[in-house]
């Protein structure tokens, strides 16, 4: 397995790999690897035959009192981890050669950008469109492979590729959870004992719905006031719980054929997101997102 930290080293490690006849695989993660990174892991290595993974925390999609300084870090852990994977390369680039002195052009993502995060968190799709978009151009994949935990980001980068006529096959795989159902996440690992067993409302509000759904509820305002009373009743500070439309995030009135559930909300001071994709029984809509 290569560690690499150059951009131009890891662009001619990417030409070197597809000149060998080899598809090329991208994860882009901030690191701090666990079983869902690794989930994207073994995906990319069955779409593509050299995989890289990229580990960088990304100053720009961190708006000001965030925490860029304290997000967790472990970089032997993260590289023990692709190598057992069988990653072929991890790029590591360092922030300055990522935004050269002085940089000041970025990527800015529209309408789809704006809800939900978005609102929560300005400015932070532009950060996520303006590295993707730089890995993109480094790593030169063939495809990218994202979860679908990072529901909106997912379709951000998805528009964004579709607009832009950038040529790299986007997937999305499946949130993978702990086995009483908490979402994997980095920043789990800010959650004190106590904490964790409050941020299981957030999965739990979601199977909720997916069972009132199934019922015959087909009204998106009290799918999402349901939700967002579970949160409060579990003492989750709501940010948002919003059924909206699953591509556009536009919002819905029906959850009919289907649509998805989004939820953040903050445990103590750490923030947590999760979602679902809710189908009306019948209805036609594809399944997704459902582990
Ligand atoms: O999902 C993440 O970990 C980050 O937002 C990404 C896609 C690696 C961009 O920094």
């Amino acid at each position: 397995m290569e560690l690499i930290a150059l951009p131009g080293e890891m662009r001619a490690a990417s030409r070197r790999a597809r000149a060998g006849g080899r598809r090329i695989g991208l994860v882009p993660t901030m690191g701090y690897l666990h079983d869902g990174h690794l989930s994207l892991v073994r995906r990319a290595r069955e779409l593509a035959d050299f995989v890289v993974v990229s580990i960088f925390v990304n100053p720009t999609q961190f708006g000001p009192g965030e925490d860029l300084d304290r997000y967790p870090r472990d970089l032997d852990r993260d590289q023990d981890l692709c190598l057992a994977a069988g990653v072929d390369a991890v790029f590591v680039p360092e922030s300055a050669s990522i935004y050269p002195d002085g940089a000041d052009t970025f990527v800015v993502p529209g309408a789809v950008a704006e809800p939900l995060c978005g609102a929560s968190r300005p400015g932070h799709f532009r950060g996520v469109a303006t590295v993707v978009t730089q890995l993109f151009h480094i790593v030169e994949p063939d495809v990218a492979v994202f979860g679908q935990k990072d529901y909106q980001q997912l379709q951000v980068i998805r528009r964004m590729v579709r607009d832009l006529h950038l040529a790299v096959e986007i997937v999305g795989e499946p949130t993978v959870r702990e086995p009483d159902g908490l979402a994997l996440s980095s920043r789990n690992a800010y959650l004190s004992p106590e904490e964790r067993g409050r941020a299981l409302a957030l999965s739990q509000a979601l199977d909720e719905a997916s069972a009132r759904v199934a019922a015959g509820e087909d009204r998106a305002a009290e799918v999402a006031r349901r939700a967002r009373r579970l949160l409060e009743e579990a003492g989750v500070r709501v940010d948002y719980a919003e059924v909206r439309h699953p591509e556009t995030l536009e919002p819905v009135d029906r959850v009919s054929p289907r649509a998805v559930l989004a939820l953040a909300g903050f445990v103590g001071n750490t923030r947590l997101i999760d979602n679902r994709v809710l189908v009306v029984p019948g209805a036609g809509g594809q399944r997704e997102n459902t582990r």
